[in-house]
């Protein structure tokens, strides 16, 4: 039996409904696949900076060094300003722990309606490969005459040729597991130093790929392509913002806020990778019990891929995807009228059912 050792924190409104029902179809998955995982819950959030002065405690990033895994829910929430919450948990978290890789896949599963017309499922299928550590989100910068008529703000963008190489290598790689396709997100037209630099880093880790097609969209039209052309993609790199604005339009091409997927890469290895959702704590529909689970259930899914559990992965992808073509039970956000724990419980049960009918065809092959 393998075991890990898995940090879990739930954050912020709807992070501490959906994180449930992910850890549900894991320990599920886990009893299936001979796999137990030991859960250490921290409870860091926006609640706790509002009693501590602190979204975690000094030595928070030494506390998850040594785990194998984060499983997150979402961080921020109204009453702590965002750019307090996010750069004092999830940000450093990503930094820390050199996850420089966001992967986000965008795919469109049977069951979907999506508000697009003229796809269906399987014909979109794309990942986009988000540079995590660096680009326009940088603490360089600062503000001038606070207060006065010449208050003023800077924030300086960060692209070295080390960030840019690794993600870009890290999305050729990925590639030529898929479909042999990357396309670059630019905004050289209008960015006149980082974004030609970008581009032109582009241009030479391309060189070592010669059999991966390449193209690149300034970031205006490409959104646009990703609305009317969804299928022209495979592989999609981009900076940290543009990677950030493409995951939220990705998700509503395919449908749902709750049904976009994340890893927090560090493929060194050196340091714990985490697995979160791309949406955020939705604080609008939080305590209703009515959040769409399936994007943390299929983080936990992309947690299991990383820890080398692939059939426990592909497991948790087919339960979700089944229920979904089932319509029933399904989300509010997706056309129903069911509730998070209907829809995790469901994937769970889903997970189950399909492992016991495998291990039944399998005692009968044998007889
Ligand atoms: P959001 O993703 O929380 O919500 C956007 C919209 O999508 C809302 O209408 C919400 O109801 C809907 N939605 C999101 N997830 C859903 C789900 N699972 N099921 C059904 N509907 C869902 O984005 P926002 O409103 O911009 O941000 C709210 C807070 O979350 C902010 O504090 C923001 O900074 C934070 N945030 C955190 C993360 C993160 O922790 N990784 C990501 C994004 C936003
Ligand atoms: C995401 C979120 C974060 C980001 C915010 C909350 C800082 O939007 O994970 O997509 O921009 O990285
Ligand atoms: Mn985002």
């Amino acid at each position: 039996m393998k075991r890990y050792n898995i940090a879990v924190i739930e954050g912020d409104g709807i992070g501490r409904e959906v994180i449930p029902e992910g850890i549900r179809v894991l320990e599920a998955t886990g009893r299936c696949y001979d796999i137990s995982f030991s859960w250490q819950h921290f409870d860091w959030s926006c609640q706790t900076f509002l009693k501590t002065g602190r979204m975690m405690p000094q030595d928070g990033l030494d506390q998850l060094r040594s785990f194998d895994a984060i499983y997150l829910g979402a961080i921020g929430y109204p009453g702590v300003p965002d750019h307090i919450s996010l750069w004092g948990l999830l940000i450093p978290i990503r930094r820390a722990f050199q996850q420089y890789v966001n992967l986000r896949p965008v795919r469109l599963l049977e069951g979907i309606d999506p508000p697009i017309k003229n796809f269906g499922a399987g014909d979109i299928d794309l990942c986009i490969v988000r540079e995590n550590n660096e680009g326009e989100y940088s603490e360089a910068g600062g503000r001038l005459h606070r207060n006065t008529e010449f208050d003023l703000a800077i924030q300086e963008s960060v692209f070295t040729r080390r960030g840019c190489d690794r993600i870009m290598r890290y999305a050729f790689e990925l590639a030529q597991k898929r479909r042999n396709h990357v396309t670059s997100a630019t905004k050289s037209n209008g960015i006149v130093f980082t974004m030609p630099f970008w581009d032109e880093r582009f241009a030479a880790i391309a060189k070592d790929y010669p059999q991966v097609k390449t193209n690149q969209y300034h970031i205006d039209i490409l959104s646009a392509h990703f609305v009317r052309h969804p299928d022209w993609f495979d592989v999609v790199v981009a900076s940290n913002l543009f990677g950030d604005i493409l995951s939220d339009l990705g998700a509503a091409v395919v449908g749902s806020m709750g049904l976009a997927p994340a890893a927090n890469l560090n493929p060194t290895r050196e340091f714990p990778s985490m697995f979160e959702p791309v949406h955020g704590s939705a604080p609008d529909i939080a305590g209703k019990g009515i959040a769409n689970p399936v994007a943390q259930i299929w983080s936990g899914a992309m947690m299991l891929e990383h820890l080398g559990e692939i059939d426990a992965a592909k497991a948790v992808e087919g339960a979700l995807a089944s229920v979904l073509a089932r319509r029933d039970p399904r989300t509010p956000d997706i056309g129903g009228k069911a509730g998070t724990r209907d829809l995790g419980e469901a994937i769970a049960a889903e997970v189950l059912a399909t492992h016991s009918g495998m291990m039944a065809a399998k005692r009968c092959d044998l007889v």
